[in-house]
């Protein structure tokens, strides 16, 4: 997990060609089996951009910034489930990986996509929200220009310094990696997590124990989007690569609901989740 989180990275153009139904399959079945970490009741589904084409849903070929995408991840969520962001984060960044690990290439999408289309394809009932969808392909040999443009715009390649991500105790002390043994090795898998516009917006502290989750919330992009919580989903794809590094690496813990309420917390600071060890 740990190697796949290292070389993952979105992949905006595509071959355009067909990905076998046993591939697929495995994928939804993959899906299928992973649990959320807040107990969201999700439906997950692959959409076939050529069979939708077939119905003149789409415009033809590429899609946005992704070139010769044909398949599309999508997770949908009941509108009342309180973590149905996190946990659509979780869920489809775990077939992220599964896919990585099968040499498929993916990007989320959640900002610019036609959510109504998307949804209809998949049948959505009016209960129901569509968080986000991945492009999923073979990577085509060469990458467009669109695909260097847009990762250079996002800078996609450049993560925040660990100092401005995890801390010990308190928001003005930074972690030291070099007392923190194997977790700073699932520290790190978080650090590489795909965010959108790869704002980063995870913050951890470490109590003892336990690693409180936080998202440091940008308001403005956040009114900017107003369809979907994509901040939260990164949230949700931050503790999809911590437990699973975690995990991987023999360390044991659970998640848990327990707000420390860390004095100093910055007003735009908000508490998801802790995991706690053992
Ligand atoms: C929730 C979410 C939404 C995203 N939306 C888009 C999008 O709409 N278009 C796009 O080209 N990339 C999108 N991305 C990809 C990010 O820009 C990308 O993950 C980030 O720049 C880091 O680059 P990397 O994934 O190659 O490591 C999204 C990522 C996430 C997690």
């Amino acid at each position: 997990m740990r190697e796949l989180i290292r070389r993952r990275r979105s992949c905006r153009s595509f071959d355009g060609r067909a990905l076998e139904a046993q591939v697929l399959e495995g994928l939804e079945r993959y899906a299928a089996g992973v649990a959320a970490p807040f107990g969201s009741r999700l439906r997950f589904g692959v959409i076939d951009n050529e069979k939708v084409r077939a119905e003149n849903l789409f415009s033809a070929g590429s899609y946005g910034m992704i070139k010769g995408a044909r398949y599309y991840l999508a997770a949908l969520v009941p509108r009342d489930e309180p973590r149905r962001w996190e946990d659509a984060g979780f869920v489809l960044e775990a077939v992220v990986l599964h896919a990585a690990g099968l040499g498929l290439g993916t990007c989320w999408i959640g900002g610019v996509f036609d959510r109504k289309r998307f949804g209809r394809v998949l049948g959505i009932r009016a209960d129901e929200q569509l968080p986000a969808v991945v492009a999923l392909g073979r990577p085509a040999d060469k990458r467009s220009l669109r695909d260097r443009l847009v990762r250079w715009s996002a800078r996609g390649d450049r993560r925040k310094p660990v100092d401005d991500l995890f801390f010990a105790g308190r928001w003005n002390s930074p972690m030291a990696m070099e007392g923190a043994g194997q977790w700073a090795q699932v520290l790190e898998s978080v650090r590489l997590a795909p965010s959108a516009s790869n704002r980063q917006p995870w913050r951890i502290v470490r109590l003892g124990s336990d690693f409180h989750f936080y998202l440091a919330r940008d308001r403005t992009y956040s009114a900017m989007m107003p369809l979907a919580d994509l901040q939260r989903i990164d949230l949700g794809i931050a503790m999809c690569h911590f437990q699973f590094s975690a995990f991987e690496a023999g360390l044991d813990g659970k998640w848990r609901d327990q707000d420390p309420r860390v004095s100093g917390t910055p007003a735009n600071y908000e508490y998801i989740v802790s995991f706690t060890i053992g």
